[in-house]
C-alpha cells in the first residue's frame, strides 16, 4: 500500500537551499550541477565524488568559480564522510555509481560496493540525521531487463540481467525499503541511454565518435541490431529536477527519450556526420547476456509536466561536433588505465566468429 502525502509531516516538503549531488563529477551528474546552478538561483550545490576513472573535475570547470558550488572528494560508502554532508543538505541526488556494463562483466564487486552498499550508506545517513532531506536515486531502465515488444511501465517486474543492472536494482530497492520502513522521502528515476558532451569515452557514442576521429575501428557488438532509447543529457537532467521537486515519495519514474535506434543506425549516423567510411565498422563478438532492446512508457513523468526538448539527430550532430572541437577533454582520458581496460574488453573478442554476423 502506498502512503498518502498527508501521512507525512512537513519536513518532506521543506524548501531546498542546499543540494548534495553525489557523483557530480561524472557525465550526467556534472550536467545536473550546471543545470541546477543555472535554473535555481537560490540553491547551493555541494558535490561529493570519489573521482574514480570516470570522475573528472574538467566536467565541472564551467561552474568552478561559482560561489554557490563546493566540491568534496570522497566515497559514498564512507559514513564518516557522508553524514555531515547529508546533515547539511535539504536534498540528495545520487548519481554516484559504477556505470559501465562491460566493466561490470569484468569486475562485479566494485559495482556492488558503490551501487548497492554506497546507496545504503547514503540512506542510512539520511535516516540518522532525522530524515530531513529528500533523496532521489538516479536509477536506470536496465533494471527491467530486456523487452522484445511493447514498453516497460513502472509497475513491471524488475529483471536485471547484468551485474551492473542487478546492482542498480539493488540500490533502488534499498531506497524503496527506506521509504517503506523509515518513511524517508525517497524517489527514483529510471533513465534510458543518455548522450551528450562530457561522457567518458567508453560508452558507445563517445567511443565511436572519438575512434572515428582517429580513423580507428568501431567495435560493434554482435549483429548491431540491439536497440537503445536515446535521451539527451539536458533532457535527462530536467526530468530528474522535476521528479526531485514534484515526484511522489516512494515512487519510481521512467525517463526515456523516445528515440529507439539500433546500434548499427547510430554507428552509421556518426560516420556520416564525420564524413568517415563505413569500413571503420568492425563487427566483434557480442557482449555476454547482451540486452536486446530497452523501451519505456513515460506517461507517468509526462503527467508531472516533463517532455524531452531535443530532437535526436540535431542533438547527436551537436554532440559529435562537441567531441570534434574538444580533443583536449577526451584525448587525455584515452591513456593509462583506459588502454588497459580497452585491451581487456576488446582484445580477447573472437572477431573471426563475429565476421559471420557482419551487417
Ligand atoms: P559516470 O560513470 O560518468 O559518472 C559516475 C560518477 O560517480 C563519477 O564521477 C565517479 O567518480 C563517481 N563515483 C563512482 N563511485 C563513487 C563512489 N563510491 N563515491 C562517490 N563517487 C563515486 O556515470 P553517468 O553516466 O553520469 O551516470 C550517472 C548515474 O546515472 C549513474 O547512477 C547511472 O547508473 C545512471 N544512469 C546513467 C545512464 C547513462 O546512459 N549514462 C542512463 C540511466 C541512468
Ligand atoms: O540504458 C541505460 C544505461 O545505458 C545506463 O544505465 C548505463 O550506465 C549506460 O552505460 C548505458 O548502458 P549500455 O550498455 O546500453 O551502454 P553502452 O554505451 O555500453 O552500449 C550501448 C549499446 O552499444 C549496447 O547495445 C552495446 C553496444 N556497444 C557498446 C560498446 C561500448 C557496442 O556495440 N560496442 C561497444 O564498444
Amino acid at each position: 500500500m502506498r502512503l498518502s502525502r498527508r501521512a507525512h509531516p512537513s519536513p518532506w516538503r521543506r524548501a531546498i537551499t542546499t543540494i548534495l549531488v553525489t557523483g557530480g563529477a561524472g557525465f550526467i551528474g556534472s550536467e545536473f550541477v550546471r543545470y541546477t546552478l543555472a535554473n535555481h538561483a537560490d540553491y547551493d550545490v555541494v558535490v561529493l565524488d570519489k573521482l574514480t576513472y570516470a570522475g573528472n573535475l574538467d566536467n565541472l570547470r564551467p561552474v568552478s568559480e561559482s560561489p554557490r558550488y563546493r566540491f568534496v572528494q570522497g566515497d559514498i560508502g564512507e559514513a564518516t564522510t557522508v553524514e555531515p554532508l547529508v546533515d547539511g543538505a535539504d536534498a540528495i541526488v545520487n548519481f554516484a555509481a559504477e556505470t559501465h556494463v562491460d566493466r561490470s562483466l569484468l569486475d562485479p564487486g566494485s559495482f556492488i560496493n558503490t551501487d548497492v552498499y554506497g546507496v545504503h550508506v547514503l540512506l542510512e545517513a539520511v535516516r540518522r540525521t532525522g530524515g530531513k532531506a529528500r533523496f532521489l536515486q538516479v536509477s536506470t531502465d536496465e533494471v527491467y531487463g530486456s523487452i522484445e515488444q511493447g514498453s516497460f511501465q513502472e509497475s513491471d517486474r524488475l529483471q536485471p540481467r547484468s551485474p551492473y543492472s542487478a546492482s542498480k536494482a539493488g540500490g533502488e530497492l534499498m531506497a524503496q525499503a527506506y521509504f517503506e520502513t523509515y518513511r524517508l522521502h525517497v524517489v527514483s528515476t529510471r533513465g534510458s541511454n543518455t548522450f551528450g558532451p562530457y561522457q567518458y569515452p567508453e560508452k558507445i557514442i563517445p567511443l565511436f565518435v572519438t575512434n572515428a576521429l582517429d580513423n580507428l575501428p568501431l567495435p560493434l557488438y554482435g549483429d548491431g541490431l540491439n536497440v537503445r532509447d536515446w535521451l539527451y543529457v539536458g533532457d535527462h537532467c530536467s526530468a530528474i529536477d522535476l521528479v526531485l521537486h514534484e515526484g511522489r515519495a516512494g515512487e519510481a519514474y521512467n525517463v526515456g527519450g523516445g528515440n529507439e535506434r539500433t546500434n548499427l543506425y547510430v554507428t552509421e549516423t556518426i560516420l556520416q556526420l564525420l564524413g568517415k567510411p563505413r569500413s571503420l565498422i568492425k563487427p566483434v563478438a557480442d557482449r555476454p547476456g547482451h540486452d536486446r532492446r530497452y523501451s519505456l512508457d513515460c506517461a507517468k513523468v509526462r503527467r508531472l509536466g516533463w517532455q524531452p526538448q531535443r530532437d535526436f539527430l540535431a542533438a547527436l550532430r551537436e554532440t559529435v561536433d562537441w567531441y570534434a572541437a574538444n580533443e583536449w577533454w577526451w584525448r587525455q582520458l584515452k591513456s593509462g588505465e583506459y588502454l588497459d581496460y580497452y585491451k581487456q574488453n576488446y582484445g580477447q573478442r573472437d572477431t573471426a566468429a563475429a565476421e559471420s554476423a557482419r551487417p
